[in-house]
């Protein structure tokens, strides 16, 4: 076959900053992921789309090629709208695990393809296969049937969504161009577009925690993906929320669980609960309810009996005891006072030190290890009250972990401290 186009034109004009003709960009993706063009020549061209950008409507042609390199799911025929939500990515954020099977409770059906974890943000399925029995992989058959009969579910994304994107993130990854705007965009929504949900809520973190440190950026990144759902027909609005401090008080994986539990049972932590509900709320009104009393149904067990269906479903036992660490260290105040700061980034670093993330994307979590938190910042402390509790397997972890959390947090005076905080969901974004 005659190749139509030279990927270093390409290249070029995106270096040039000159526009990119749709044929030529389509052309480069498909010759990508079919091993024509390069991994040289397309860590040149990201490099490019790094520095110079891309219009809106070259991140709308990018997106559809990946896209067009794989499968597009279709829930047509579920006689149900179909909502999903998609996250950044924080530490402690377990949201999906309690929203999906929530939003589930009001009829409608929620898809929610999940990745794992790599790096200091955990996976949804890593959290989720602390539950024994409990599987992440279902043929599109079993996922389209538990869609109709449970509403909810949980899996893992198949090698068939968009495989140019997996080819080029792998590339991001080791050519320093996975910040760049346009490639985040299009990586995520390409994914989710193809997925084929009707509509589609993001949950696009910023602070330190996050992806995004900077609001502006972080705000950035909603609007593009808001603009490119909605121009492919799904309807997608966003919410930026604060990760600065980690979300709850369970950072790990059965801890998370475990907290997503107690928020399904009408408890759990004041912030998880708010996010929960107001992510919930976002997908119910794109779903046509957006009166749904979602409070409701998390105090009345609907939400709860929703959880067990879907976690039956995908054989876990919903009774079973959730692994438990060998070894646990607490560490305490030094002195009376208020806690003024816990950073997320440390402590989801000290997390995955302590086995609960991997470094490589080989390698196992343990379920059982993370952090559990016993304050947050604004609560009052004397000396030696406990702080938060490392959980691990294995005690040689510690060390590293409470390095990584060395300067993390900070307990102020009782009089002069103030925590300048705005709200955790600070902006709604939508067309
Ligand atoms: N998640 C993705 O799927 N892609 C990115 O580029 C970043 C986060």
């Amino acid at each position: 076959m005659v190749e139509p186009f030279d990927a270093v034109d390409v290249i070029r004009a995106k270096r040039d900053a000159s526009p990119v003709p749709e044929d030529a960009l389509r052309w480069m993706i498909d010759a990508y992921t079919r091993g024509y063009v390069s991994d040289a020549q397309m860590s040149s061209f990201a490099m490019a789309v790094l520095l110079n950008g891309m219009t809106r409507d070259e991140i709308r042609v990018l997106t559809d090629a990946m896209i067009d390199s794989g499968e597009r799911m279709s829930f047509e025929g579920l006689g149900k709208k179909t909502v999903d939500k998609h996250s950044t990515g924080g530490v402690g954020d377990k949201i999906t695990l309690p929203l999906a099977p929530l939003v589930a409770a009001f009829g409608v059906a929620v898809p929610q393809l999940s990745g794992r974890g790599l790096g200091h943000t955990g996976g949804t399925l890593d959290k989720l296969e602390s539950i024994p029995g409990w599987r992440a992989a279902l043929s599109n058959e079993e996922l389209f049937d538990q869609l109709r009969d449970v509403g909810a579910v949980i899996c893992a994304a198949g090698s068939g969504l968009a495989p140019a994107d997996k080819k080029l993130y792998a590339l991001r990854d080791v050519t320093g161009t996975v910040e760049a705007i346009p490639l985040i965009a299009s990586s995520i929504m390409s994914k989710k577009i193809a997925e084929g949900t009707d509509a589609l809520v993001l949950d696009v973190k910023f602070g330190s925690g996050a992806f995004m440190r900077d609001i502006d950026k972080a705000r950035e990144l909603a609007r593009t993906m808001v603009e490119l759902g909605t121009d492919s027909g799904v309807a997608t609005t966003a919410l930026l929320t604060d990760m600065n401090t980690p979300l709850g008080l369970a950072i790990g994986n059965a801890n998370e669980v475990r907290e997503s539990v107690e928020v399904l049972s009408g408890g759990g932590p004041a912030d998880v609960v708010e996010l929960t509900v107001a992510l919930a709320r976002e997908m119910l009104a794109l779903a046509g309810q957006p009166d749904a009393d979602v409070e409701a149904a998390l105090a009345d067990g609907r939400a709860m009996d929703s959880w067990r269906a879907l976690i039956g479903a995908q054989g876990g036992d919903p009774d079973a005891a959730l692994p438990a660490p060998r070894e646990t260290q607490t560490v305490v105040a030094d002195r009376d006072g208020v806690v003024d700061r816990m950073e997320a980034l440390p402590f989801g670093i000290a997390a995955w030190r302590l086995g609960a993330g991997r470094a490589r994307a080989q390698d196992p979590v343990i379920h059982a290890a993370g952090i559990d938190l016993h304050v947050k910042p604004g609560d009052a402390v004397s000396a030696g009250q406990p702080l938060f509790t490392l959980l691990a397997d294995d005690p040689s972890r510690f060390g590293r972990a409470l390095g990584a959390l060395d300067g993390a947090w900070g307990i102020g005076d009782a009089e002069t401290t103030t925590l300048a905080r705005g709200p955790l969901v600070r902006e709604r974004i939508s067309v």
